[in-house]
């Protein structure tokens, strides 16, 4: 909504709305903190203001009145007018002729532009609230220890742990796991998204969801609160500079059967999470101190291992002056570019199922205004759970990994290599995020954790999260899931609606058709993934060329990333690779001439 013509009579309605205000209402009956019950609607700010009385403060929220729920007129307008995300979804997910005429249009630039306006503008910027500060204050601000919150936590004084709806204690977290979360048969993403995906997201997103053990939930390791490559280059100097090896801006690194691998624990001696039946000289040492749990995280870190090295070799060709440090400093942000560019047009691309083709251009946004900083909130870290893309166990080429088997498995990665990694794990599916009863029973317990999580940092109702995203609330637990007796279940624990948890709301949400997630995962998780992606600092003006990269072949290197160039840039044999399970004879096609500009096999989605 960008009325220009309206701001004069914009203003006077606001100044006419301050001179009507405060509107003190009394709190509802009996109730201590009246804000509790959430009486502010479209996005309005309750203040709590007496011993029964609260202020909703609508200012600039295009509503007015005691709870912020009448419109002004453009508001009023644009209601009328503005379809549901369930339309816009259907529309970009459908009309694939039509897509790919706008694909080579100026108005794929102009769409590209209008998604992350509108998403990246839901999430505030600067940060507002976090786990202790329930209002705007500057230690919120600039405590950036805190993971932040969009919403503020349910008050402490309320009648119910939801507010004022649902039971006076919340169901037990297991019973609603293993009703509602827990696998009974897998289920495979109807989107086709594979293991290499599943991994790909569990990589990438442990480099800004590190909750802290020491301080607690609520806070974090990760002070970058963004895509840093802390996963590749740790979360502090000191364990940086001990991954480095101080020649030609490289990493430290082993070779096993002539190929590059993490350095050992011995080698570089940074703290790593492994059990205790595991010597030194089998624990790779890498960026993330979890990285250990699964052979498919250490291929990615073995990965970005590689291309780091590379990309300093390339830089240090064309700058034979340049020392040590500014060959490291440079290469980690060719790194960071490449996997933004990466995340955006291969596994955002993947995960919307968007006809739409996506595009990583800062350029897009340098004529609006955007803010280029970042902030992790809590609800993006839960949200992420992604537990039931896992499978209920791991093929590589004949032979069938139980968790067992493959958890902490030190020497998986370097017996079968990254490339055959690579070709199993892009041939086998995951499981479907949405629906619910997805989750292996191997994986229950983080979920469980997660809901734990939740209710003690007082995370609001989902349906408080479903209108902040501009969604309608669900009116019924039938709405909700579509199915009858799961929704008989749910009112049964929940009692309303309105008292649903936030997470569980996500998971057990009726998918999209054909979709791997529910409605309110996209409109919830899109705008704090774009946020992220483009409010970091090299997407600004000032840092968005060549220079920064250390001249047009760095910025060619960011600009032209791929999975399959990572992956296919790093290994001797190019492996079947993507974000997907081949489609019928897409593989046999693959690896000779298919048609494509490249030599490589397609990695197209
Ligand atoms: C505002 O919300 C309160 C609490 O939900 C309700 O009692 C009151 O009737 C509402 N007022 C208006 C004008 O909608
Ligand atoms: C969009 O256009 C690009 C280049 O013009 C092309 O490589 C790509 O295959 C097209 N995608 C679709 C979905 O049409
Ligand atoms: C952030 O807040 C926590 C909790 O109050 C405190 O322990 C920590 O020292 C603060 N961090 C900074 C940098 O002030
Ligand atoms: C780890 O993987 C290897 C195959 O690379 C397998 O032979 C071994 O049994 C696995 N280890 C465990 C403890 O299951």
């Amino acid at each position: 909504m960008r009325g220009g013509l309206c701001r004069p009579l914009r203003s006077v309605a606001m100044l006419l709305l301050l001179l009507l205000s405060p509107w003190v209402s009394p709190g509802a009956s009996g109730a201590a903190n009246p804000c509790c019950s959430f009486p502010c609607q479209h996005k309005g700010v309750c203040v709590q203001v007496g011993t029964e009385g609260y202020v909703c403060d609508c200012t600039r929220t295009g509503y007015f009145g005691p709870n912020c729920t009448f419109p002004e007129f453009w508001m009023r307008l644009r209601d009328a007018l503005k379809p549901s995300p369930a339309f816009y979804h259907f529309l970009l997910t459908h009309f694939q002729w039509f897509w790919s005429i706008v694909n080579n249009t100026f108005v794929r630039d102009t769409l590209m532009r209008l998604v992350l306006t509108v998403r990246a503008n839901m999430i505030p910027s600067p940060p507002t609230y976090n786990s202790a500060y329930g209002y705007i204050s500057w230690e919120a601000y600039a405590n950036v220890s805190y993971f932040t919150r969009v919403l503020p936590p349910v008050p402490d004084d309320c009648p119910t742990p939801m507010g004022t709806k649902g039971p006076a204690e919340l169901p037990d977290v297991h019973l609603v796991a293993e009703r509602f979360l827990l696998r009974r048969t897998f289920r495979p993403d109807p989107q086709g998204s594979n293991l290499m995906f599943a991994f790909f997201a569990q990589h990438f997103t442990h480099q800004f969801f590190k909750t802290s053990g020491k301080m607690g939930h609520g806070f974090t390791r990760a002070l970058g609160h963004g895509v840093d490559l802390g996963n590749v280059y740790g979360d502090n100097l000191e364990r940086q500079h001990e991954l480095r090896l101080f020649r030609d801006g490289k990493l430290k690194f082993q070779v096993v059967d002539g190929e590059m691998y993490p350095p050992t624990v011995l080698e570089a001696p940074v703290h790593m999470i492994y059990p205790k039946h595991i010597p030194p000289e089998k624990q790779l040492a890498v960026g993330q101190e979890v990285f250990g749990l699964l052979p498919g995280l250490m291929m990615y870190a073995t990965l970005w291992l590689r291309e780091h090295n590379r990309v300093c070799d390339v830089l240090k060709g064309e700058h034979p002056t340049w020392g040590d440090e500014q060959l490291f400093q440079t290469a980690r942000l060719i790194l960071i570019g490449e996997t933004i560019k990466i995340v955006i047009e291969d596994y955002v691309q993947h995960l919307s199922g968007y006809y739409l083709q996506l595009k990583f251009d800062p350029e897009l946004l340098f004529g609006v205004q955007f803010q280029y900083r970042n902030r992790i909130a809590v609800e993006f870290n839960q949200l992420y759970h992604w537990h039931p893309l896992m499978p209920d166990s791991f093929l590589i080429q004949d032979e069938d990994y139980s968790y067992q088997q493959f958890v902490y498995n030190t020497t998986l990665l370097t017996d079968y290599g990254v490339e055959a990694l690579v070709e199993a794990f892009s041939k086998q599916r995951a499981g479907q995020v949405g629906g619910g009863q997805n989750i292996n029973p191997n994986l229950l317990k983080v979920a469980i954790g997660v809901i734990e999580e939740s209710r003690l940092l007082r995370l609001q109702p989902f349906n408080e999260y479903r209108k902040r995203f501009g969604m309608r609330p669900y009116t019924s637990f039938r709405e909700l899931t579509g199915d009858e007796e799961k929704a008989a279940e749910l009112e049964e624990l929940y009692g309303d609606i309105d008292a649903l948890e936030f997470y569980p709301g996500l998971l057990v949400e009726k998918s999209q058709p054909n979709g791997i997630f529910g409605e309110s995962m996209v409109e919830i998780g899109a705008p704090f993934s774009l946020k992220g992606l483009f409010g970091n600092p090299i997407c600004s003006p000032e840092y968005w060329k060549p220079s920064t990269f250390g001249g047009a072949t760095g910025f060619e290197m960011v600009n032209t990333a791929t999975l399959q160039k990572l992956v296919c840039r790093n290994v001797k044999r190019c492996p079947y690779v993507a974000f997907r399970v081949p489609r019928d004879g897409e593989e046999a096609a693959a690896p000779a001439s298919s048609g494509q500009g490249e030599k490589e096999p397609s990695a197209e989605l």
